[in-house]
């Protein structure tokens, strides 16, 4: 049976149109949507005019001066730039059969608004204006700090050049900026936020698509934090290469337990060792006794963080499946994704049952989640951009906390590997044999995606 979602059901193409003045996060905020309908397996894409400009006019040759209102050849590449990246966008949901699209500009002026809004509208597209308004300096100014003087505008500049010639933008858009406006505006769809998420306005949303995209950014806040992974323990169904059920922890299971406390402790380091983290687990035992050491009063158990459910299966070893089910085996091999056990689940089916955990994790601060092999990798999958096709292949071993880092454009990732043995889990396409082989390149393409520091870079 396919599996349909929201957006084939409604049947709605949206066009995201960020608004907003230089250094306001746009491109974070339509990086992030695109990242999470991604997951969702809504076809999403970001068209940054930033990109389209610069293949125009060399970024070299382009100082504050170019975004001069009165700067009539600045203007008119500029337009260019987002009559290209406009084009190029309606063409995507045509031949790509794209569904969410973001327009990823300052587009500050009613007069280019009023451009896309009919340009979608002749194309039976949703226009819905996202708008990040902040009067924050401090905020800004960190802003350009953090990402805007390592931009690729300003490669060999210094970095006060940079910062000067930013605030230069800046004040140069300002000058012919108009914000979302609640009377002229009162019949389209938009969103405002004000200083991140302190207040927001929300204008006639009429899909579901829209609203799903509205719930998440107001979800989003920007306070630095981390996000700690492990599963639970090696079980005594781990020993036995058993899937599913609700196993005990082994020996070797329970002296991990007693270890994570000083990896996470190891993971803050010295200056944040005061920190205070939630911890997440599912509702079966062995991620409970996992968590029964760490010393943090706040813990909450998720139904949602529970195992990929095996259904016939549950109980059986791969051998044993691959003898009962020869044909169910080789499905699952296939197209790992989308195989749903015998009255049990899909990786899909995770994700979408995961979808409020991923919500609440934005809102909150710093959360370590103690899960099983198949929930940790779609949640990974999340933070890390990882394609459908290859998370359900990733080797997440035994015994190991994962540290993830947000910045602004990129997540860095740390292993820290508890010195204590454990089986592996892993099955490889083909066989039911447990561990890795060195020539699985589904496996080593994995090791490779969660042994490096991975960054997602600015596109
Ligand atoms: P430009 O128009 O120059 O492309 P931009 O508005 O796209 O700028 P970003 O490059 O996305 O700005 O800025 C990223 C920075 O904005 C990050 O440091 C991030 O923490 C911060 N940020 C994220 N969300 C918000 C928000 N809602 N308001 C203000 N700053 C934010
Ligand atoms: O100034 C920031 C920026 O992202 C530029 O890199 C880009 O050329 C511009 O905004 C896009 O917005 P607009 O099309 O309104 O000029």
């Amino acid at each position: 049976m396919p599996v349909y979602s929201i957006s084939h059901i409604e049947n709605v193409r949206v066009c995201v149109v960020m608004v907003g003045l230089p250094a306001r996060g746009k491109s974070l905020i339509a990086q992030k949507i695109v990242r999470y309908l991604s997951w969702l397996s809504i076809n999403s894409k970001c068209f940054n005019v930033g990109a389209y400009r610069r293949a125009l006019v060399s970024a070299k040759g382009v100082d504050a001066t170019f975004f001069d209102p009165r700067n009539k050849v600045g203007l008119e590449y500029r337009e260019s730039a987002a009559d290209a990246a406009i084009e190029d966008m309606m063409k995507w949901f045509v031949e790509e059969n794209g569904v969410v699209g973001i327009l990823d500009a300052t587009n500050s002026r009613v007069e280019r608004r009023e451009r896309i809004l009919h340009i979608c509208r002749a194309n039976y597209i949703e226009p819905m204006f996202l708008e990040s308004w902040s009067d924050d300096q401090a905020l800004i100014l960190q802003n350009i700090f953090d990402v805007k003087t390592t931009s690729p505008d300003y490669v060999d500049k210094d970095e006060s050049f940079a910062t000067h010639d930013f605030l230069q933008r800046i004040e140069y858009y300002k000058e012919t900026y108009q914000t979302m406006d609640k009377a002229r505006d009162v019949d389209l769809t938009f969103v405002k936020l004000i200083n991140v998420n302190s207040q927001i306005i929300i204008n006639r949303i009429e899909s579901y698509l829209e609203s799903r995209i509205v719930y998440y950014v107001m979800n989003l806040h920007i306070k630095p934090r981390c996000i700690w992974l492990s599963r639970h323990g090696e079980s005594q169904y781990n020993l036995t290469g058993r899937i599913g059920g609700d196993a005990n922890l082994s020996e070797r299971g329970w002296r991990y337990a007693k270890k994570l406390p000083e990896l996470v402790l190891n993971s803050l380091g010295e200056e944040n060792k005061h920190t205070n983290l939630t911890i997440w687990t599912s509702t079966l035992a062995r991620t409970q006794q996992t968590a029964s050491f760490l010393p943090y009063k706040k813990k909450l158990q998720w139904k949602a963080l529970d195992e990929l459910d095996a259904g016939e299966c549950d109980g059986m070893t791969y051998e044993e499946i691959e003898a009962k089910f020869p044909e169910d085996f080789k499905a699952r091999d296939d197209n790992k994704y989308e195989y749903r056990y015998r009255g049990g689940e899909s990786y899909r089916d995770i994700v979408i049952r995961l979808e409020p955990i991923i919500m609440e994790l934005e809102r909150q601060e710093n959360i370590l989640i103690i899960t099983h092999q198949a929930v940790l990798r779609c949640i990974y999958a999340y933070f890390m951009n990882v394609p459908q096709e290859e998370s359900p292949w990733m080797s997440i071993p035994l015994h190991t906390l994962i540290k993830l880092d947000p910045r602004a454009y990129s997540t860095i990732v740390s292993q820290m590997k508890a010195d204590i043995p454990a089986v592996s889990t892993y099955k490889e396409r083909g066989t039911s044999q447990l561990g890795e082989s060195s020539i699985s390149s589904y496996a080593s393409k994995s090791r490779d995606l969660i042994n490096n520091s991975l960054s997602l870079a600015k596109k």
